[in-house]
């Protein structure tokens, strides 16, 4: 058996929470490979909205392994408090999660170093959500980390140097007042250190490959987005993992020639949070427009999610890195009420045309458009693809010609049943 992957073509927040909980039923594995808490995942069933940061989306399904793979970074407060909501409403995964011996953890300095990090950068501040990404990601590189297996082996030693050398460079280098945000967390934290020690923590990478000489399906859960990652992205305005398909081989202890289908997903417009180059950001009413219809406003940080419009040149570059064998389209119905809609096609940089992604994505990019009719329909109660409007097939269409893959999925609304499959003749 192979792993299939979904994983964002933009700049995260394409929907993947949502499509997992969808595609999962076919599953046995649903796996987490990359990112940490920074992630807010979406999905919505029986009238309710359910946000998961740590945990794979698979999790409202019975009977399906989640695996917290390797490549992922955990902070302790955060997954308490997700074990906490997902109890409140009866969900107890105690049984069916596996967490990696290898996962970094977040450690509440990491937390304030990502602030005291973004304090000092000013004006040019990643916009990050300080979840302490950057800082664990950092120490993971650096060969100074803490691991989900460490709590297992002389932790609180390890622990104290971690945290007196991240205190120093909090005073020294920072500057930066730390003493009353660690007493309020630290507490926190080692209740969380409890709660994760509850769970199965072994070696997922042998698990993962175990289970597939089992012949059990696998389906890897990217979060953040390709244009995110750390190697491709809009560098330095990027995370601190690799997002990209690779990331699912490093992330789980998964070799390449293992994996199989790859879902590429994308919403049918574009939206980014934090600072970064945006070229299709749209900075008038058809912004706000599209931030109000499809009520862009951060998962995990509430923040409001800059808006433009869908970025074919971004999308290809996404499609290679990936080698997406399947795209996903969300959020369609966003668009049902507009009488054109443009899409990018190529970048108009120093008066020629380009159609790649260049190294440097500054204010001299400019997006070339085509524009197609709207649909001018409501989407969000349509089932089948018979039913969708001729505007709405050509838009599809055009994606695909331009793409050399296949759209299969049409999403039309946050909720579950609001998900179609199209079937190609
Ligand atoms: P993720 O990080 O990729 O899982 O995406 P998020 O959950 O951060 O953001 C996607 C948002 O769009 C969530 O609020 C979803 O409930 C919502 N959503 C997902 N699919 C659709 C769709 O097809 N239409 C609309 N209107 N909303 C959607
Ligand atoms: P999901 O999985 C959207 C962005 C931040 C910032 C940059 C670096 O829900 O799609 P970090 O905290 O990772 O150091 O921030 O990356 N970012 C995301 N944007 N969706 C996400 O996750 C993101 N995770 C990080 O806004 O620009
Ligand atoms: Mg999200």
């Amino acid at each position: 058996m192979k792993v299939d992957v979904l994983l964002g073509l933009q700049w995260g927040d394409e929907g993947k929470g949502k499509i997992v909980d969808v595609l999962t039923p076919k599953y046995d594995v649903i796996a987490r490979f990359q990112g940490g808490p920074n992630a807010g995942h979406t999905l919505e069933f029986n009238n309710i909205k359910h946000v998961l940061h740590t945990i794979p989306s698979g999790i409202f399904r019975d009977n399906k392994i989640n695996i917290i793979g390797n490549g992922v970074v955990i902070d302790p407060i955060v997954f308490k408090k997700e074990i906490e909501s997902l109890k409140n409403i009866g969900v107890d995964i105690s049984k069916n999660l596996f967490i990696s011996k290898k996962a970094h953890m977040i450690l509440p300095t990491h937390r304030i170093l990502d602030a005291a990090s973004e304090q000092k950068k000013g004006k040019s501040k990643i916009g990050s959500t300080l979840k302490g990404i950057g800082p664990t990601y950092k120490d993971k590189i650096g060969r100074e980390g803490l691991r989900v297996g460490d709590l297992l082996y002389n932790f609180d030693e390890k622990y104290k140097t971690r945290i007196e050398s991240h205190k120093l460079l909090l005073t020294d280098f920072f500057q930066y007042d730390y003493k009353q945000i660690l007493n309020d967390c630290e507490k926190d934290w080692f209740e969380g250190i409890e709660v994760l020690k509850s769970f199965n923590i072994v070696d997922t990478e042998h698990m993962v490959n175990q289970l597939m000489l089992e012949k059990k399906s696998v389906l890897a859960e990217g979060a953040q987005g390709t244009l995110l990652d750390i190697d491709f992205g809009s560098y330095p305005f990027v995370t601190s993992s690799n997002t990209i398909c690779a990331g699912a081989c490093t992330g789980m202890g998964v070799a390449p020639n293992k994996i199989g289908e790859v879902f590429g997903i994308f919403k049918a417009y574009c939206t980014r949070v934090g600072m970064g180059p945006f070229p299709t950001e749209l900075h008038d009413e058809t912004g706000e427009e599209l931030r109000r219809a499809g009520n862009e406003f951060g998962s995990t940080t509430g923040r409001p999610r800059r808006c433009g419009w869908l970025d074919l040149v971004a999308l290809k570059y996404s499609v290679m890195l990936n080698g997406v064998t399947e795209l996903i389209m969300m959020k369609a119905d966003v668009l049902d009420q507009f009488e054109t809609i443009k899409i990018c096609v190529g970048y108009e940089i120093d008066g020629k045309t380009v159609e790649h992604f260049p190294f440097e994505l500054n204010d001299d990019v400019k997006p070339v458009y085509v524009e197609l009719p709207g649909w001018k329909t409501d989407l969000t109660d349509i089932r089948h693809q018979n039913e969708f409007p001729e505007e709405f097939n050509n838009y599809i269409d055009f994606i695909e010609k331009e793409m050399g893959i296949p759209v299969t999925i049409a999403s039309v609304g946050p909720n579950r049943a609001q998900t179609i499959f199209l079937e190609k003749e």
